[in-house]
């Protein structure tokens, strides 16, 4: 097929990357068993680090960013994904080394699709998107350690985040007492909205010499690593499990293995890029029934390509805040 669409595609220009609207050919996309028109994308923190270069998520350029794709199968030479039918596509390769969702279609594997679950659309899927679908990972894992409500507070860090925000509302809604940490003393109230029964500031998990401390939270989802997450697991307590998922503060964790062999704290890693296409299903499905997050859904921001810039640009400064869906027809 030679047709022509529009990408908001990255260049290098001079060792700097700058992204604009350009006309590809869908000739020119990748392999792969499906083709998909995509309505809708979501914006993540990985889009922004490709956007603006980081060879750690994607190594060539020009290329499309857009880890996350929502739309219409065009063409499908698989059984398993019928055309005309609506799919969701996130984490893989797309938009790392894949041409991503940022661009009006994608070619990805069969293998990468999950069938839209009914009732659902496009855009509402995108509400969620790779965000969504982690802190719905990180709340899972909770879960499976059987955190209990009556257990005590679960702390989120990086609350007003995509990820941290989702967290705060599912944790809520699932009748949890959850402490909102962040770094926005302006979000107070969104934050409480969402149904956080506490907002406190980063300072809660700045830099302590003690290798334990007072343990406050019963479980925590971390989004942000770093030390924030090394003073989080001082504060755990007995038995109590983190989700731990993001590296916003940084990579490096430095604690001790006090937490853990005396207070039998676990460290839950959250993957929700690799892991089997069934886990995803499993995510989306409950965030199409028991776990939908209405007031995420209220509140999510729509824009289109042209404000694709700035909103990455605020990502990289931590000032990004919510859910942000691309609409590819604004
Ligand atoms: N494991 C996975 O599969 C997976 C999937 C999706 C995302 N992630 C990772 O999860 C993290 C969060 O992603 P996101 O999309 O939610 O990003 P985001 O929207 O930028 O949210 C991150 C939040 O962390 C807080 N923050 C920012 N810089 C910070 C710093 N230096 N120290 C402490 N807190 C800081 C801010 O919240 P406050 O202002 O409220 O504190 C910010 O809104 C990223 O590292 C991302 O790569 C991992």
């Amino acid at each position: 097929m030679n047709t022509e669409y529009k990408a908001w595609r990255v260049e290098e220009q001079d060792g700097d990357y700058v992204g604009s609207e350009k006309t590809l050919n869908i000739g020119d996309l990748p392999e792969g068993e499906v083709l998909i028109r995509v309505s809708h994308s979501s914006l993540n923190y990985k889009d922004a680090l490709s956007a603006s270069g980081n060879k750690g998520v994607t190594r060539n350029f020009p290329h499309t960013p857009g880890i996350d794709a929502a739309g219409e199968v065009v063409e499908s030479s698989s059984a398993e994904i019928a055309e005309g039918s609506q799919v969701i596509v996130t984490g893989y390769d797309l938009g790392m080394n894949t041409s991503g969702g940022f661009g009006e279609y994608i070619r990805v594997p069969a293998g990468w699709c999950v069938p839209m679950p009914s009732g659902w659309d496009a855009r509402t899927a995108m509400i969620y998107g790779t965000a969504g679908l982690t802190a719905g990972l990180c709340v899972q894992k909770l879960l499976t350690m059987g955190a209990q409500p009556e257990q005590g507070a679960v702390a989120v860090s990086g609350a007003s985040g995509a990820v941290g925000s989702v967290a705060v509302e599912l944790l809520a809604r699932l009748g949890f007492e959850v402490v909102a940490i962040s770094g926005k003393a302006d979000h107070e109230k969104s934050l409480k909205a969402l149904g956080a029964k506490e907002v406190v500031g980063r300072d809660a998990l700045t830099q302590e010499k003690k290798p334990l401390l007072k343990p406050v939270f019963a479980n925590a989802v971390d989004t942000v690593g770093g030390t924030p997450l090394a003073e989080l697991l001082k504060q755990v307590k007995p038995g109590g499990s983190v989700s731990c998922c993001g590296l916003v503060a940084g990579p490096q964790l430095e604690t001790t293995v006090l937490p853990f062999i005396l207070r039998g704290v676990n460290l839950l890693g959250v993957d929700s890029v690799e892991i089997p296409l069934q886990d995803k299903k499993t995510i989306w499905q409950k965030f199409s029934s028991d776990w939908a997050c209405s007031k995420t859904e209220a509140s999510a921001r729509d824009i289109g390509r042209a404000e694709l810039d700035a909103a990455l640009k605020a990502f990289l400064k931590g000032e990004s805040a919510g859910k942000i869906v691309l609409d590819h027809s604004k």
